[in-house]
């Protein structure tokens, strides 16, 4: 609550994106014009096909007390629901697969894989960010590709949406979940079955991003790149926040 309060404009801010998510579906022109300097050097390569993920998942934000609610029977539906959004209705039964996951330079969309591993089972083929962030000094540049710095800033530090360099994980920091809720956004990340664990600075869910990122390799440099500029202890091994979940909302 303190951290709202002294966040307290930028919330303002946010709020208002949000409802222009609800009734433009276009927030980009308006990041572009309105948003901090630091989303201001922007690429053009935004995210055109998000829009209609980003309404729905603001609506993450106003339902925030059902996730809580953790004897919820819907499960079955949602993920019927989610599974069929994503045009793989068949995905359900294949989650008991074994399927390999995950090796360097895997060419799989991150939507498909997210429906193939079962949640708790994809892991970074990077677990050494550190070297991988030193040895490539443009690894940002995977970041800004699919824009996510149009909302987080161009070096990830925040825009008019959280800082991703906090060492604060609103879902949890393993790869599996950040893998699944930068692919599927909140909403299908609660789809899936997991439960948020806090909110940042901003009430808003996170748009799925799956579309604009061509394959899982893709997303881990993403990912080890998102590490890269967090505090040291706040990543796996040091410190795992696990994703919340029930596994049997998966199984059902
Ligand atoms: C439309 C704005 C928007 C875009 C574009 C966007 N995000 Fe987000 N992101 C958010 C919001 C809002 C949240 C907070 C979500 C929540 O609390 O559920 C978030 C949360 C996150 C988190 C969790 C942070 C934490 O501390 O737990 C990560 C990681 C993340 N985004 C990565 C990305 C990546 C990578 C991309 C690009 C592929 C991206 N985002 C694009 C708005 C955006």
């Amino acid at each position: 609550m303190k951290a709202l309060m002294r966040h307290a404009p930028l919330v303002a801010f946010c709020l208002t994106i949000g409802v222009l998510f609800l009734t433009e579906g276009v927030p980009w022109v308006v990041a572009q014009s309105e948003a901090a300097p630091a989303t201001a050097q922007a690429s053009t390569t935004a995210p055109s096909d998000t829009s209609d993920t980003a309404v729905s998942s603001d609506k993450t934000g106003e339902t925030v007390e059902v996730a809580e609610d953790e004897t919820s029977s819907s499960g079955d539906d949602d993920q019927k629901a989610g599974a069929a959004a994503d045009g793989a209705p068949e995905a359900a039964d294949k989650a008991s697969d074994a399927v390999e996951c995950c090796k360097p330079g895997d060419q799989t969309p991150p939507t498909e894989l997210v429906e193939k591993i079962p949640p708790g089972g994809l892991h970074s083929p990077y677990p050494d960010y550190k070297k991988m962030a030193a040895d490539d000094p443009k690894l940002v540049v995977q970041f800004r590709l699919p824009g996510c710095n149009e909302c987080h800033g161009g070096t990830g530090g925040g825009g008019f949406c959280p800082a991703l360099s906090q060492g604060v994980w609103f879902w949890g920091n393993t790869d599996d979940v950040l893998f699944r809720l930068i692919t599927l956004g909140s909403d299908g990340l609660e789809k899936q079955g997991f439960y948020r664990r806090q909110w940042g600075s901003v009430h808003a869910g996170m748009p799925a991003m799956g579309h604009t990122i061509k394959t899982a390799d893709h997303l881990w440099k993403i990912i080890a790149f998102i590490r890269s500029i967090n505090p040291p202890g706040t990543n796996p091994p040091e410190k795992v926040i696990p994703g919340k979940m029930e596994l049997e909302d998966w199984e059902k």
